[in-house]
This record gives structure tokens, sequence and C-alpha cells, in this order.
């Protein structure tokens, strides 16, 4: 009578050890598929950016800007001042408009992002003019290279999300933009001299203000991380860190050395 107490015992408790095997298995599977859907679709996305991005470049600013060649070479021939003056306004109208499509070319996908690399497209996203008052901006590279493409645009968004932070939200005087090469990756970091976020702003992230999750997401997905933290009379550091030669879509383990 004991034993078989003791035997029925055991086998719950391999039912319940099986089970629980089971559970994590289809959570590991869920977590995995979770995972590479997110890393397509982000895939997906970059490409969709840099079809626009490309059109912008190769078409949209082209003729915006041999509108306003044509607009300046009409001023030059008219002799009415009132019609020279509108002449002009219609220069100053036609090179606003090729600025903010090169801004927006900027948001989407710098080509220098692809032609010229990381540091590069950052270091001009930062010289672009913002709308708000000036920032002295700081970039220190120290890469030994170029890092693939999948992970310079996870880094170039990144990054592009923390720098419009601490312009939009810092009000800083200063911003440090910084890549190493360090441990089989990259880490990034970038740091300003504002505010500070709140830890409040980081445990109660608002809906509809997705940028901080999505760069801990960004970097998770790459199978490193991302870490935000601040306070107030310190400023804000976004510290992040990728691991190199990894392939999006299919693992996201890091590289053995
Ligand atoms: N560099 C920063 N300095 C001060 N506050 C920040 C900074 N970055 C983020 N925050 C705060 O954290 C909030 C959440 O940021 P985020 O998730 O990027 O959303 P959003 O930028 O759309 O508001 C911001 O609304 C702001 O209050
Ligand atoms: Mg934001």
């Amino acid at each position: 009578m004991f034993w078989r107490g003791v035997m029925l015992d055991i086998t719950d408790q391999k039912r319940a050890e099986a089970k629980l095997r089971r559970s994590l298995e289809i959570l590991r599977q869920t977590m995995e598929q979770r995972r590479e859907l997110v890393a397509r679709l982000e895939e997906a996305q970059e490409e969709e950016r840099r079809r626009i991005a490309a059109d912008i470049h190769d078409d949209s600013i082209q003729v915006v800007s041999a509108a306003d060649l044509r607009a300046q070479a009409l001023a030059r021939r008219l002799e009415d001042p009132e019609l020279r003056a509108e002449a002009a306004e219609l220069h100053d109208t036609l090179r606003e408009a090729v600025e903010r499509l090169r801004h927006l070319l900027f948001e989407l996908r710098p080509p220098a992002l692809d032609r010229e690399g990381l540091a590069a497209a950052l270091r001009q996203y930062l010289d672009q003019p913002w709308g708000g008052p000036a920032l002295e901006a700081v970039l220190d590279v120290r890469l030994d290279g170029e890092p693939p493409p999948e992970a310079r645009a996870i880094l170039y968004r990144i990054a592009q999300e923390a720098i419009t932070n601490a312009r939009k939200h810092a009000e800083a005087s200063r911003l440090e933009v910084r890549l190493l090469s360090s441990e089989d990756g990259v880490r990034l970091r970038v740091v300003d001299d504002g505010k500070g976020v709140e830890s409040l702003d980081l445990a109660n992230r608002e809906p509809g203000h997705l940028g901080i999750s999505a760069m801990i997401e960004r970097a998770e997905l790459a199978g490193g991380w991302c870490r935000v933290e601040g306070a107030p009379g310190v400023g804000t550091t976004v510290e992040c860190w990728l691991p190199l030669g990894w392939a999006v879509s299919t693992h996201a383990e890091p590289r053995d050395a």
C-alpha cells in the first residue's frame, strides 16, 4: 500500500514535469516565432524605406531642384521689380521644398547609410537642421570595421530615436554619440546633459510613446540589449550593444569569437 502510494506520487510528478517541459517548449517556440516575425517586419520596413528614399533622392529632389533652377533663370530675365520679388519668393519656396525632402530622406533611410556607412549617416543626421535650438553634438566613432547591413540599420534607428528624444524632450545643450567596437559587437552610447528622463517615464510608458520600447525591442531582436537611464540634473544616457555576425531572420545568438 505504502509503495503504491509512493509510485503514484512519482508518476504524478513525472507527468507534471513532462507537462511543464511541453509548455516551456511551446513558449520557447512562440517567442522564437514572434521574434522572427518582428525581424521580418523590420526587414520589410527597411526595404520599403530604402525604396521610397531612393525615389525621393533620384526623382522628387531632382525635379524640384530643376524647377528651382528655372525659377532662378526666369528671375534674372525679369525687369519689373515686383515680378522679380515674386520670382525670388518662388525660389525660396522651392529651396525650402528641397530641404524638406532631404529631411524626409534622413528620417526614412539616408543613402549614406548604404553608400558611406554608419558614421557618415549619423554625421549627416546630426548636421541636419532640425527646427529647434542649437545643440552642440559630438560624434565619436571607434569601430574596427563597418557593421554588416542589418546591424548598421538597427544601430542607425536606435541612434536616430535617441538623438530625436534628446532634441525633443531633454532641453540639453550638449549631445554625445559614441560608437565603439567591443566584446564581439558594437556599443552605441547617446548621452545628453538635459533634464533627464525620469524613471517614472520609463516605468509608465504612455500609450503612443513607443520610441524607448522600440529601441529596446530592436536591440533585443538582434541578440543585444539597450538601456535607458536618466536623472534630473545629470541628463539621459541611452546605451546599447549589438552582437556582430548574426543574421536577422535566422538566429540571433552572438557569434563565437
Ligand atoms: N533624452 C531625454 N530627456 C528627457 N526626457 C526624455 C528623453 N527621452 C525620452 N524622454 C521622456 O520619455 C518619454 C518617452 O519617450 P519615447 O518612448 O521616445 O516617446 P516619445 O518620444 O514619442 O514621447 C518622453 O515623452 C519624454 O518624456
Ligand atoms: Mg521618442
